[in-house]
């Protein structure tokens, strides 16, 4: 897939990894850009920098996915890519409160199911669409420190796989993002709260560099972007002797300070 003269939506938009999409997107020759964000701001100033248009919406709230999805519609036509690249990270266990493992739930996974319903059905008809999922490394192996983030990137990678499963052959490209650490907005928390943040920071990539891995997973038609390769390797390490995986992990996580 290549955006060119394309219609892309991006949520999470205002910042980080978002922000770069749509930049990146819009230095391919996209024809429309439609910035969302839930800080409204922030999604302006982007879509002001590259010509998109700005919308506000929270992804949690399925009826703000439905106006965002009328309104890039509205302005551009038909939706050729939707990127729900919008996420948080909540540090902590099992005991994080119902209240916080709700909001990531909601947040990280599914907005996701509500950006389906939204975009899909149209994409399916057409028998032509694009659908990239923002999970993780977490998603593929595990957050040292955070269940919530663990699980519900885990749940991310898992629905788009089932989409590209399901609908794989009837038009859909579907991608799963999933970067180490990224210098954003987000990576600065995992540095102030997190004992893996100082292993993430030394890995770290900027955002253009993720942007542009998905520019070239899209174009040579990859269902898996890793902006850091390495990624690969542990993911298969984990498949090919998943106790000896676990263990490592355990003797990485100490080694963190957090055993
Ligand atoms: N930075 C990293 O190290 C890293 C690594 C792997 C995956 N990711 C994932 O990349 C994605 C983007 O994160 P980032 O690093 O660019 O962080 P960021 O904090 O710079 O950007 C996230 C953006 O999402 C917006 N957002 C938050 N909640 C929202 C909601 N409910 N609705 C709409 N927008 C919302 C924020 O306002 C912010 O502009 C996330 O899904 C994150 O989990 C980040």
């Amino acid at each position: 897939m290549r955006v060119k003269n394309k219609t892309v939506v991006v949520t999470g938009g205002g910042s980080g990894i978002g922000r770069a999409l749509c930049q990146a997107f819009a230095a391919e020759g996209a024809r429309g850009v439609v910035v969302s964000d839930i800080d409204g701001d922030r999604a302006a100033q982007v879509a002001a920098d590259i010509g998109g248009l700005a919308v506000a919406a929270d992804v949690a709230v399925e009826a703000d996915v439905q106006r965002l999805v009328a309104e890039a519609r509205a302005a551009y036509g038909a939706i050729d890519l939707f990127c729900c690249n919008a996420g948080i990270a909540t540090e902590g266990s099992f005991e994080v409160p119902d209240d916080q493992w709700h909001r990531i739930m909601q947040v990280n996974f599914m907005a996701h199911v509500y950006a389906a319903r939204a975009v899909l059905p149209e994409m399916l008809e057409r028998g032509d669409g694009g659908f990239l999922v923002t999970s993780s490394a977490a998603g593929l192996l595990t957050q040292i420190g955070s269940a919530p983030y663990a699980v519900t990137k885990h749940a991310a990678v898992a629905f788009a796989e089932w989409l590209s499963v399901t609908h794989g052959d009837q038009g859909l490209e579907v991608f799963c993002l999933c970067p180490q650490g990224v210098r954003t907005a987000m990576m600065a928390q995992f540095e102030d709260e997190s004992a893996i943040g100082d292993y993430l920071a030394k890995v770290a990539v900027e955002p253009e560099d993720v942007a542009a891995a998905v520019i070239e997973a899209m174009a040579e038609g990859h269902f898996l972007v890793l902006p850091h390769p390495e990624v690969a390797d542990f993911f298969q390490r984990k498949a090919n002797d998943y106790d000896r995986w676990l263990g490592g992990m355990r003797r990485f996580q100490q080694s963190l300070g957090k055993g």
